[in-house]
Parts: C-alpha cells; sequence; structure tokens
C-alpha cells in the first residue's frame, strides 16, 4: 500500500531544460546510473520530438532490464505510432500519453474544444493500449483546468485502458493544499477503488515542486515523476533525491517505500552535472556541496562531538563519502585542531592557541583557507612556541 513507484524524467523533462540537452551516449551512461539506484520507470524521451530523442528512446530501452522504459507522446496517431517503435525493445514498455485540459491551452494552443479532446484521449488510449499493456495518460495543466473536465477526461483514460493517471502542475502553480485536494478529488471521483495509479509531477516555479509531490502522497498518489538534482523545464522538477530522502529521514511523517539505493544519489547527481556541465547549486538539500559542510564553531564541534547534533542523516547515507568542515572566519579551535591532525600535525594547547590568533586574521582577509595556508601559519608558530 505504501509502495511508491518512483518515476524518473531527467532523460525527457529534466533533458528539456536549457543547456541540458545530452548526446544519446550519455543518455544511455545516465540510464544506467539511474536504473542502479533502483526506480521503477526511466522516461527516456519523446521519439517523435527528433530523430536523436527516438534513437535514444530505443538505445535506453534496449538496455533497461529491470526498469519499465517510458516514451512521451501527444494524443496523436503519429507520436503513438514512432513511441511504440522506439520502445519495441523494451522488457517493460510503457506509452505515455498527454493532452492539455485546461481551456487556456485548449484555446490558445490546441484550439479545441473540449469534446475533441476528449475523443482525441479515447482515441490515442485505445491506440497506445494496441501496443503495449502499461499506458499512461497525463493531463497537461491539470491544475489549472476546470476539475469536472478534468475528471471526465481522466475517466475516459480510465475507460480506455489507462493504468496510470498522471496529474502534472504544469507551470509550478498549486500550492500543497490546493495540490492536495485535488489529488483526493481524482482519487474519489475517478479511482473509486480501481486499480489505477495516480501519479504527480510538479514543476518548481514557486518553489514548491517537493512540497506538493508529498502533499499528493498523503492523498493518495502512488506514482512520482522527478529528476536529479531537479532539473527541468524552467524552474524544474521536483528533485528526485528530496522526495526520497524526505521519505527515508521522516518516515514517521512520510511512512512510504520508494525502493531507492540512497548511497547513489551523490554519485547519480555527480554524473549528471558533469554530463550537462550544470553545477548544483552549492546550498541544493541532499546533494549539493554545502550540504553536510560545516563552518561556524559551534556547529563544527557539535558535529565532532556527535554528527546528529546538526546533521539530520548521515552524508554516507547519501553517498557524500563525509561531512566536511569547511576553515573559514567562523571556524572555531576544535575543528582547526581536526584538521592539524588530519594533516600529520598535532598541535598542543600553546601551539593551538598562536596558530588559531593567524588563523583568525588570515581568514578575514581571505574567503577560502586552504591546507597550503594551514601549513604556512603552523611552521612560525611552532618556532615562537619553543
Ligand atoms: O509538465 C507537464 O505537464 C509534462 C507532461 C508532458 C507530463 O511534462
Ligand atoms: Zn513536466
Amino acid at each position: 500500500m505504501n509502495q511508491i513507484a518512483i518515476f524518473d524524467t531527467t532523460l525527457r523533462d529534466g533533458e528539456q531544460a536549457p543547456g541540458c540537452s545530452m548526446t544519446l551516449d550519455e543518455k544511455v551512461r545516465m540510464a544506467r546510473q539511474i536504473e542502479s539506484l533502483g526506480v521503477a520507470v526511466i522516461e527516456a524521451g519523446f521519439p517523435i520530438s527528433s530523430d536523436g530523442d527516438f534513437a535514444a528512446v530505443r538505445a535506453v530501452a534496449r538496455q533497461c532490464r529491470d526498469t519499465a522504459v517510458a516514451a512521451l507522446c501527444r494524443v496523436s496517431a503519429a507520436d503513438i505510432t514512432r513511441a511504440a517503435h522506439a520502445l519495441e525493445a523494451a522488457v517493460h514498455p510503457r506509452l505515455h500519453t498527454f493532452v492539455a485540459t485546461s481551456d487556456l491551452h485548449l484555446q490558445f494552443k490546441l484550439h479545441k474544444t473540449r469534446d475533441e479532446v476528449l475523443e482525441m484521449t479515447r482515441r490515442a488510449v485505445r491506440l497506445a493500449k494496441s501496443y503495449v499493456g502499461e499506458v499512461e495518460f497525463s493531463a497537461e495543466d491539470a491544475t489549472r483546468s476546470d476539475v469536472d473536465y478534468l475528471c471526465a477526461v481522466l475517466e475516459v483514460a480510465v475507460s480506455e485502458g489507462a493504468s496510470v493517471i498522471n496529474i502534472p502542475d504544469t507551470v509550478g502553480y498549486a500550492t500543497p493544499a490546493d495540490y492536495a485536494c485535488l489529488i483526493r478529488t481524482v482519487r474519489e471521483r475517478v479511482v473509486r477503488g480501481r486499480a489505477v495509479t495516480i501519479s504527480v509531477h510538479c514543476h518548481n516555479d514557486l518553489g514548491l515542486a517537493v512540497a506538493n509531490t508529498l502533499a499528493g502522497l498523503d492523498e493518495g498518489a502512488r506514482q512520482v515523476e522527478c529528476t536529479i538534482n531537479g532539473i527541468g523545464e524552467r524552474a524544474g522538477n521536483a528533485a528526485l533525491e528530496e522526495i526520497v530522502m524526505a521519505c527515508a529521514v521522516r518516515a514517521d511523517r512520510l511512512p512510504f517505500t520508494t525502493g531507492i539505493r540512497t548511497e547513489g544519489l551523490y554519485p547519480t547527481s555527480q554524473l549528471l552535472s558533469q554530463i550537462i556541465g550544470f553545477a548544483v547549486q552549492p546550498n541544493k538539500a541532499i546533494v549539493g556541496r554545502n550540504a553536510f559542510a560545516h563552518e561556524a564553531g559551534i556547529h563544527q564541534h557539535g558535529v565532532l562531538s556527535n554528527p546528529l547534533t546538526y546533521e539530520i542523516m548521515t552524508p554516507a547515507s547519501v553517498g557524500v563519502p563525509e561531512n566536511h568542515l569547511v576553515l573559514g572566519k567562523h571556524s572555531g579551535r576544535h575543528a582547526l585542531a581536526r584538521r592539524y591532525e588530519q594533516l600529520g600535525a598535532s598541535l598542543s594547547s600553546s601551539e593551538l592557541e598562536t596558530v588559531y590568533e593567524r588563523f583568525v586574521a588570515l581568514a578575514d582577509q581571505k574567503k577560502n583557507i586552504f591546507d597550503g595556508d594551514l601549513l604556512d601559519i603552523v611552521r612560525p608558530a611552532r618556532v615562537r612556541a619553543q
């Protein structure tokens, strides 16, 4: 009941973001790494969008043996057929067909009536079901759609055999309370106890993607669409590593099993960052350079005595080699003495006092203190203390 499927869309929604494109080989490398995390589904691309995307989906489909591979397609027959061909070699293929349901998108983008979109949905899911056993349907811009109409479209998708219905917050507009309410409505009015999985897909325009995702889980969603490092259109998608660790660390409040090998999170984040040449922001939760770094003296002292004082998860649990005591002007004597020990120089208390004074003076002038700087200031201090 509380098992959630992690649907990774780094290679599709993530790759759509400016500056995040990947070559076929890079996608295959990423897919291998993401599969090793234990995700349930990898969305490998949007085959109709280009020959490159088609080839990448085909290559990922050939390679992934355990994880389901999804391909995105609009509701046109050409899109669906192309996506189905790209998935031919997949062990667990999934067609993911989508159409917008908000009046705004119907009027200004699709130029279709509500009835027309309803019929397009019916035909699309029926055709997709003729190719594969597992069909997911997404109602793009669901959070800005008329809820009665949204439920009517989802009902058609389910009646044609979609086993996963996805409720995207395409433009990151929802608040957690709104989103929870929408997921509850879909569960009560569309799913009604049938074997249909509700999926959540949240964008981060207001910085609420992860909060909205978790609110959706509380209301019964059991598939989460997310990306490594939260890459994705505009402000990105919900970050996989944040959702997984929220469930792991706060199992008391979020009692969901993700099946993710959490020690692989940091290596996966690093690999993606190297491939796309996009640095992770230093203060990014879970995988940022500063996520396990401590500079303030009080914090460093606490962490040296017991890491639990300032860390709610161990660095090792997410694959970060160790916590990192950053030496800067906020650091104290404990961290300084520890760093000298690591450099092979155990200081007596009088030496430490002298070195500490020099260190503070230097740290006032320099942002980063390197090991070389520490060795430079210890030598004269030792000489003076003797
Ligand atoms: O954000 C969105 O609406 C999407 C759909 C195509 C699922 O990415
Ligand atoms: Zn999206």
